[in-house]
Parts: C-alpha cells; structure tokens; sequence
C-alpha cells in the first residue's frame, strides 16, 4: 500500500512544501501553508519511478506536421452580444472558462442568463450550483423571468456525481458550474476548498471538456487582492479566464478576458446590473459620458480605446488652494504615480504649478484607464480646472504625454476619431496623425508639445471660445 503522505500546500499559488513555512517562496504569501494529506504525488512523480525511469512501457506517439487540416473549432453563441465579443465569437466547443469576479457582482446572474438564452435556442444546457439550493436559483430565474427556458438544473458539489449525471444521457452544449470552490472529488483527501481539492476537481472538469466536447464553464471567487482565490491554478488549465468586474455601488459590470486560447484578450463586454438583471451595454460611450452639460471647468473628454472598441470616456480633475503642507493628490479610476509625472511635465515643460494646489482626478462613471493615450486628457482637465475655463462640449482629447514634453502619437487614432464623430463632437486635439490614418470629418487640432495645449486652453478660456452657462441656483 502506498504511504499516506502528509504535505503543506499554499493555498495562494499551489506550491508545496513538505514542512510548513510562514512565507511562500513561490509566491511571497504569508501565512498561506495548510497541511493537506495525500495527492502528493505529482504528475512527474507518478510517472516516473525513483530513478527517473518510467514506470509503464509507453507507446509510440505519431508525430506530425505542423500544416494540415484543421477543424473550424465550432462555437457556441450565447446571444448575448458583449458575452460573445469577449469570449471571441461564443464558446469554443470542447473548451474550458473560467469566469472570475467578487462575491455579489453578478457571475451567476451572468450565466443562469447565458444558460436559459442557449437553451431557449435548442442546446442542451446542465446548470450545477455549489452554493445555492435549487429553489434559489428557480427564485432567480424567475425575477429575470427565465423560468420557461429548458435548463437542466442541480444543486451538487460532488465531482463524481456531477460526472456520473452529464455521462448519463445525451451530451450537454453548455455545462455552468457555479462555484469551482465548493466542487469535491473523493480521489484527494484534502477538505473541500483547498488547492489541492479544486485543482483536482478543475483538472476533471477541464478533461471531461476535451473528451466529450462540451463547453464547461467555472465560476471562481476572487479574492480582494485581485488573484482568484486558492484556484490560481486553474487559471493554468482553462482554454480562457474572463473576469466580471465593477464598481458595487455603481450599476455597470465590466466583464475582460485576460487569457484566451480562442479570441482575443483585450475586448471588454459592457452590462448594467438593472432590477430584471444584467442589461447589455452596446454603446458604452455613452454610459461614461454621464450627464455631461459641457460648461464646467476641468472636465476633459478622452477618446479612448478598450481592445478594439473606441470609448469615450470623461476624465474630471479639481485643482484647488490647499489648506495643507503637503497638498493632496487622490485618484479614481487611473494610475497615481501617470498623474503625479504628469504634473510634473506640467510643471517641468510649461510653467504651470499645483504646489499650492489639492489635486483630484476621476475617471466618470467609475471606469479604470489603463492606457497612456489618456495622459492628454488629463492634462487637459487639470489645466482647466486650474484656470477655471470650460474645455467647451465639442471636443475630445487622446495623446501620450513623455517627460520630455512631447505629444506622443497612439495607436487606433481612426478609430478613436471615428467614434467622436458618431458621438456629435467636432473637434479633436491629439498628437499629428501617423500618415495613412484616415482623417475624418473632425476639425482636428495636431499638438506636438504638451505646452501648446495649455497656450490652446489659456486662449480659449481669455477668449470667451467657450461661453459659460449660468449657474443653476
Ligand atoms: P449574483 O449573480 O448572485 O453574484 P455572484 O454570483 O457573482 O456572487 O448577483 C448578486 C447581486 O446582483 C445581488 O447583490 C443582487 C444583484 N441583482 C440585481 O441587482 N438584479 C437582479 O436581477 C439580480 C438577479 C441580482
Ligand atoms: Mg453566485
């Protein structure tokens, strides 16, 4: 008989330790050893013996060329278009997703959606929930008013059974399983929720995937740092990991794919959590937008890009006199350190100076910004709200800013044009044109150094370009 073995596995990343350690080498977690017993064996271990020889004969392999027929992988459209478009096309048959978020963002109100829209178009959908009972589900169903759609439904943890029931009769399409944490398998001793346990449980559900030609979906809990939580791991086995993130006290959802096998990974799909649940996004400009009225000062509106989607976004600083030695920079929805070099160049390149000023920044409707592109647009919203002259409503901005001083071009300014232009804006300020760029019908102001946009907004503001609203009482 095998000897039981005993190991300490973190449960941040996975790694083992046959002692425990405080800190994870693999990793940097503290605290994150627990002893698991069994599973010990791993993949190398198991298949070779002691000595590094294997321990079955093997058998021959055919090896092949790298061009040959290929099989369109076959994709399953959920219907719901901004699933899709992250997703790349719908899910890949045969594959394997996991789909990430907080507790309480809305994954399963995502997938219960997905499952009774592909079932409604005929496909076989088996919906396994972990952590709620049937009638929960069956409530939620109802309050998105999905009840009539075909969805096989069952509340079970267990790997085996859960295998055993999708064995017995016709192959699913979809397969949810809500949530990869709470799933056991009898073939590992550790407790249900540990590495070891739902990497097993994972690795069975990812192979009954491939074999039988399902799509399999997992949902995996995050955890406040960002990393899914215990399943790290997964991440490794499954074709592609979405995540669904948001803003709790906002009402959009912003779902991202941040690996792939299948599409691509930078596309966003855009929702709004209403009452009957998740509602799609098309036109997410204009979600960002808010209610814009144009007239008050520091506010900028960034034409961005998310994958290969334009976005407008608005970005809104306040510049004002400090009480405090040290004034204050805060940041929403874009990075701290972007926005103290770009007061720096501010500084640095065109006299303007916020030493005396509290500064801070927010991306509107609670977007986070990622690309350097939107560096212009903040600087354009901290110069006007300094100098307390509107930007005007018409205009948007786009542009890297390098410490040097220098307008930077950026990628997809077309398309960053395009979307202005559909959007009713008529003027554009960014770096020259990369030649071949389409020019649009957007009268379009080409700004090389940083120091010419303030000159460009210290005009407009003497020169009345923008003419202020009254204030509202
Ligand atoms: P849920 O899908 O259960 O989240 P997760 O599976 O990611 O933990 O969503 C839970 C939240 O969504 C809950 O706080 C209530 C809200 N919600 C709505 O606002 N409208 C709805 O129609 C539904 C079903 C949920
Ligand atoms: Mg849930």
């Amino acid at each position: 008989m095998a000897k039981r073995t005993t190991q300490f596995v973190c449960q941040s990343c996975g790694a083992v330790s046959p002692r425990w350690v405080g800190k994870c080498e693999a990793c940097g977690a503290w605290n994150s050893f627990v002893e698991e017993v069994g599973g010990g064996a791993t993949i190398g271990s198991a298949v070779f013996g002691q000595k590094g020889r294997p321990m079955r004969k093997g058998r021959v392999v055919p090896l092949v060329e790298l061009s040959g027929e290929i099989a369109q992988t076959p994709r399953l459209e959920s219907g719901i278009a901004e699933l899709d478009r992250v997703t790349g096309g719908g899910f890949v048959r045969g594959s394997a997703l996991l789909v990430g978020g907080d507790p309480g963002i809305g994954k399963s109100t995502l997938l219960i959606q997905a499952a009774a829209t592909l079932a409604r178009k005929g496909a076989r959908v088996v919906y396994v929930s972990g952590e709620e009972a049937v009638a929960q589900v069956r409530l939620r169903a109802e309050r998105l008013g999905l009840s009539d759609a075909p969805v096989a439904l069952a509340a079970e943890t267990s790997v085996e059974d859960i295998l055993t029931t999708l064995a017995d009769g016709p192959t699913p399409d979809l397969v949810v399983i809500d949530s990869i944490q709470t799933l056991w398998t009898e073939v590992v001793e550790s407790g249900p929720g540990t590495v070891t346990q739902v990497r097993t449980a994972a690795q069975a559900m990812v192979r009954y995937a491939k074999e039988s030609g399902a799509t399999v979906v997992l949902v995996g809990h995050v955890t406040k740092d960002g990393s899914i939580a215990g399943p790290r791991v997964v991440e490794h086995m499954v074709d592609a990991v979405l995540y669904f993130e948001g803003d709790g006290a906002r009402h959009f959802r912003v779902l991202r794919s941040v690996k792939n096998r299948f599409g691509p990974t930078d596309e966003i799909g855009v929702f709004e959590m209403t009452g009957d649940g998740l509602r799609e996004v098309p036109n997410p400009s204009e979600l960002f937008m808010g209610e814009r009225d144009g007239s008050s000062a520091g506010a900028a509106v960034f034409a961005g890009m998310e994958g290969t989607r334009p976005m407008l976004v608005e970005i809104q600083a306040l510049v004002a006199p400090t009480s405090l030695g040290t004034p204050r920079r805060a940041v929403v929805g874009w990075d701290g350190s972007r926005l103290a070099m770009i007061l720096a160049v501010l500084e640095a390149h065109c006299g303007v100076r916020f030493g005396q000023h509290d500064v801070y920044l927010a991306v509107a409707g609670g977007l986070r910004i990622q690309e350097p592109a939107a560096d212009l647009a903040v600087a354009a919203a901290l110069v006007s709200s300094l100098a307390g002259t509107s930007l005007g409503h018409d205009c948007v901005y786009f542009g890297e800013v390098s410490l040097s001083g220098a307008v930077r071009p950026v990628a997809h300014a077309a398309a960053r044009l395009k979307e202005a232009e559909k959007l009713g804006f008529a003027r554009a300020v960014g770096p020259k044109l990369a030649s071949g760029e389409a020019p649009t019908g957007l009268k379009r102001a080409a700004v090389t150094q940083l120091v010419d946009l303030v000159t460009r907004i210290a005009a407009d503001g003497a020169g009345a370009a923008a003419p202020r609203r009254e204030q509202r009482g």
